[in-house]
């Protein structure tokens, strides 16, 4: 078989799992790895470094990492026979949790790399190369990290920026402040020097993101003087950079939903209406099992506030069945609100016991097949209520950023304010720009609609 990739220069395939830090984290490690020679692999055979970006957050994450390992065991052991060396790096929120652990189960690992560590990759790339064994790098230092990241290419119209990493909230459930440290906010000249750059490069969305993006705390940039900045006025200062159109922000704590930001989704047109704001559960009396600091009656007033600023918003949330503890009266609860709020989307997984954590030394876990019935319950009722959104915009025109090429010729793919997925039969020419869209219909996973004018249609 033919090698499809340039001989020149050497090759590097990630693969990232979890959430939108770690694909953020990924693509810095492309950027990183590139002024070394290293081209981007869409596959792993044959690659000369392999870095798996892993995630810690639920049990079946953090296995899938091991049975990848075993397949790249494989291929490694493939690519030595022809002459060759595949390094493999494990990076992310299991090699931070499970560094040592990871190296003893599987030898084949010559990198540990953690979330807070990986712009440190070339050295260690180096430093496997000069030395046999396994290297280890888990260290917490977050500023380090952002300040010695190369400038970044975009990829598209949209892109991530973290603006904030880490938790301090310590949930009960959660491995998070564990493996991604605590709560730390990137100053707002790095953020406005990141958001510049990608807009120059015709980014036009930027979704900013952090662990607990809400919390994100400033002091205001040079020149400005003030009071320390929340989320809602650095989203504003953002605004105000040519080339951007929208912005979002992701995910949100209830408990650090603050005035401020409040009144900026009601205000800023370029902030989408739409927010992720998970709950976790509705009964009162697992929310305080699960330290999540705020009543089922605090989170539903706090939408009606926010909802009162920016009528339009919509809602999507995380929820997590058979915690600890869990009667079905609890489980009601949840349904209950859930049918309160009315979410446009939303993501619920069954409880995971994670070692380390203060849920996996409770009482009264709940039976595995009682978390799969309230999970398959709760997961039919947020989906009608997701398919009852998407068909309330039949009949709207709604602003689509259009983001690539659909599956039809001459169809493109966008995203509509509220992030559904738009199919619309469109120009070439409107790929990276946002048009009117005339919604005129609903499939399963996204919508589809019609240019608004003939000039667009025709342009
Ligand atoms: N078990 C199940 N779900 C979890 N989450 C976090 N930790 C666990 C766990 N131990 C979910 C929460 C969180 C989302 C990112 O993952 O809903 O908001
Ligand atoms: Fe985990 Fe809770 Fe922090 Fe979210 S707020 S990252 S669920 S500890």
């Amino acid at each position: 078989m033919t090698d499809p990739r340039p001989k020149q220069g050497k090759s590097v395939f990630i693969r990232t799992y979890g959430c939108q830090m770690n694909v953020y984290d990924s693509e810095r490690m492309a950027g990183l790895l590139k002024p070394l020679g290293y081209g981007v692999a869409e596959t792993p055979e044959g690659a000369d470094l392999v870095i798996l970006n892993t995630c810690h957050i639920r049990e079946k994450a953090a296995e899938k990492v091991y049975s990848e390992l075993g397949r790249l065991k494989r291929l490694k052991a493939d690519k030595a026979k022809a002459g060759g060396e595949m390094k493999i790096a494990v990076a992310g929120c299991v090699a931070q949790a499970e560094g040592p652990e990871i190296t003893a189960r599987a030898p084949q690992v010559d990198m540990v790399v953690g979330p807070q560590a990986y712009h440190r990759l070339p050295e260690l790339i180096a430093k496997a190369a000069r030395e046999r064994g396994d290297v280890l790098d888990t260290d917490f230092a977050v500023e380090e990290k952002f300040d010695r990241l190369a400038a970044r290419e975009a990829e598209g119209p949209t892109a991530f920026l973290t603006v904030q990493e880490g938790c301090d909230k310590f949930c009960t459930f959660c491995v998070v402040p564990y493996t991604r440290g605590a709560e730390v906010s990137r100053n707002v000249d790095a953020i406005v020097a990141e958001a510049r750059s990608l807009a120059a490069q015709g980014v036009k969305e930027i979704t900013l993101i952090g662990q607990n993006v809400n919390a994100w705390a400033s002091n205001p940039p040079a020149g400005v003087v003030g009071d320390q900045w929340g989320l809602g006025e650095l989203c504003r200062h953002l605004a105000r950079i040519d080339g951007i159109e929208r912005i979002r922000f992701t995910t949100s704590h209830p408990r650090d939903m603050d005035d401020g930001l409040i009144a900026a989704l009601g205000e800023e047109e370029k902030l989408m209406p739409y927010l992720h704001l998970p709950v976790q559960a509705g009964s009162d009396k697992i929310l305080k099992a699960m330290n999540r600091g705020h009543t089922a009656e605090h989170y539903v007033k706090l939408i009606e506030r926010i909802r009162a600023a920016r009528p339009d918003i919509a809602l999507s949330g995380d929820f997590i069945v058979g915690f600890p503890g869990e009667t079905s009266e609890d489980f009601e609860a949840t349904l209950a609100l859930v049918d309160t709020v009315g979410y446009a989307s939303a993501y619920s997984f069954k409880y995971s016991r994670r070692p380390g954590t203060p849920g996996a030394a409770m009482q009264k876990q709940v039976a595995e097949d009682e978390k799969d019935d309230r999970l398959a319950r709760l997961q039919s009722l947020l989906e009608r209520q997701r398919q009852a959104f998407n068909e309330a915009q039949i009949g709207a025109e709604l602003p689509v950023l259009f983001e690539k090429p659909g599956r039809h010729e001459g169809q493109l793919i966008g995203r509509s304010p509220y992030l559904q997925s738009v199919h619309v039969e469109a120009p070439q020419s409107l790929l990276g720009s946002v048009a009117k869209v005339k919604i005129e219909g609903v499939t399963p996973n996204a919508l589809a609609g019609a240019l608004k004018t003939k000039e667009e249609a025709a342009a």
